[in-house]
């Protein structure tokens, strides 16, 4: 087990890269398996999820390559399993993409059913309607979730009753080789969605809409290879742009979508930092004094991420006032607001939301990581925070940040990874 040890107290001053997104690029490699031929994917980022993800498709007979740098190279020319085994499922839920993939290309797939996690039951129901939709028997035993075919999926129209980004995934990338259109309605908008869409094109495939209530799949007889660069993580960037504010530093980040970041800019414009757009892309983040509170709502994109609230919420234990956070996307989101509390902040919770005094200043102490946006949250209270922070089960975090402390050390950050 390893932690971080933070001395807080430091602006931080500079300029940080931000590495592909880990969202984004767990679902392009599953799609890989839609074709037999060679695919090369660019800034995939170097993560616990990715190399597990990375692993799996070796397990279904995928050959893959540049797994240490950036670029890798895949090419599953014949799989060899249809099978999704538990021990790799269970390490990380994104696993469960293969099955739509598997089911279009092979009539098969088996995974293990994925479990819960720290911040919600993580139920599937959405991603199994529409693979039955598109024609598939779906048998549920022993832990495992099987969905065959006879000859192709035939496409159909696929209500999401919530716009889940993982069955949109899922169920884009099965209709992609089904016979007939596909309609999938009330369809995740995340610009995740939207970069599979665009890969999925860029094989061949036929999708349009992405990024909008109803995603459309023209099905077709096969794909073709490609090559891709993953976008950048917007997670991470409003990491970072927080880790600005919470020290009232002054950091630059290149290679910005703004599009992607909006109600991020929007909400630490409302707290009074100084947000500016560079005309090259760049993004200035200068964090001036104490922040003002304000409320945030989570809400399926564009609105407010989900992945982003803990974060958020550490910024708000030192704001000038109440804010109240309500996250309405998952229903256990809030296990960092107990670990926040051992550093002096003050937050109450109420059901789906939380109020947060903003106190004087917050302590170092021991904490502990419960999942992977919970130990960022805490990461950034501890570069607030008044003495020395030890932050345990950073393996949480690894899992959605490449390089954190050495990033957040080239920014002048006073923090060490100790290895238990
Ligand atoms: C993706 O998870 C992300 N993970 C999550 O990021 C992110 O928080 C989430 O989307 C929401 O934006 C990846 O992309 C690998 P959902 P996913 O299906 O697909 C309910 C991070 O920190 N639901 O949109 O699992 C579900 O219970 C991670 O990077 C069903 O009811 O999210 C939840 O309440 C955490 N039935 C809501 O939808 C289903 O079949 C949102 O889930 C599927 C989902």
């Amino acid at each position: 087990m390893s932690k971080f040890v933070i001395k807080g107290g430091k602006p931080l001053k500079g300029c940080v890269s931000i590495s592909g997104a880990k969202n984004s690029v767990l679902a392009l490699l599953p799609a890989t398996l839609l074709t037999d031929k060679l695919c090369e994917i660019d800034k995939v980022p170097n993560l616990k999820d990715v190399n597990v993800m990375l692993e799996l498709l070796k397990r279904l007979g995928t050959k893959v390559e540049g797994i240490e740098s950036e670029k890798v190279r895949i090419i599953s020319s014949e799989l060899t399993s249809h099978e999704a085994p538990y021990e790799l499922v269970r390490q990380m839920r994104a696993s469960f993409y293969v099955m739509g993939p598997l089911l279009a290309r092979e009539g098969v797939a088996r995974v293990a059913q994925p479990g819960g996690c720290a911040i919600g039951a993580r139920p599937i129901d959405l991603h199994l309607k529409g693979f039955e939709a598109l024609g598939a028997k779906i048998e549920q035993g022993h832990g495992y979730i099987e969905a065959r075919c006879e000859g192709r999926l035939k496409g159909a129209k696929v209500y999401l009753d919530y716009p889940s980004v993982g069955a949109t995934v899922n169920i884009m990338m099965a209709a992609c080789l089904a016979e007939g259109t596909t309609d999938i309605e009330n369809a995740a908008k995340e610009p995740e969605i939207v970069n599979l869409a665009n890969f999925l094109n860029s094989m061949g495939a036929s999708v349009s809409g992405a990024g909008q209530n109803t995603i459309r799949i023209k099905g077709v007889k096969q794909l073709h290879g490609t090559q891709y660069e993953v976008i950048p993580d917007r997670i991470e960037m409003g990491t970072y742009m927080v880790a600005a504010a919470i020290t009232g530093g002054d950091i630059t980040i290149e290679n910005v979508i703004f599009d992607h970041i909006k109600p991020i800019i929007a909400k630490l414009r409302e707290c009074g930092t100084q947000v500016i757009e560079g005309a090259d892309y760049s993004l200035r983040i200068i964090g001036s004094g104490r922040p003002k509170a304000v409320d945030v709502t989570t809400l399926p994109y564009p609105g407010f991420p989900t992945d982003m609230q803990a974060q958020f919420m550490a910024l708000m234990t030192c704001a000038d006032g109440a804010s109240m956070i309500n996250e309405t996307v998952f229903e256990n989101r809030f296990m960092h607001t107990a670990e926040l509390r051992r550093m002096g902040a003050n937050i109450k919770i109420e059901g789906h939301s939380a109020v947060v005094r903003g106190v004087d200043t917050i302590q170092g102490a021991r904490v502990n990581a419960t999942d992977l946006r919970a130990g960022a949250a805490l990461v950034l209270a501890a570069l607030m925070a008044s003495g020395t922070t030890e932050v345990d089960n950073i393996e949480h975090i690894d899992r959605g940040y490449v390089r954190l402390e050495e990033k957040l050390r080239a920014l002048g950050a006073d923090i060490e990874r100790v290895c238990d």
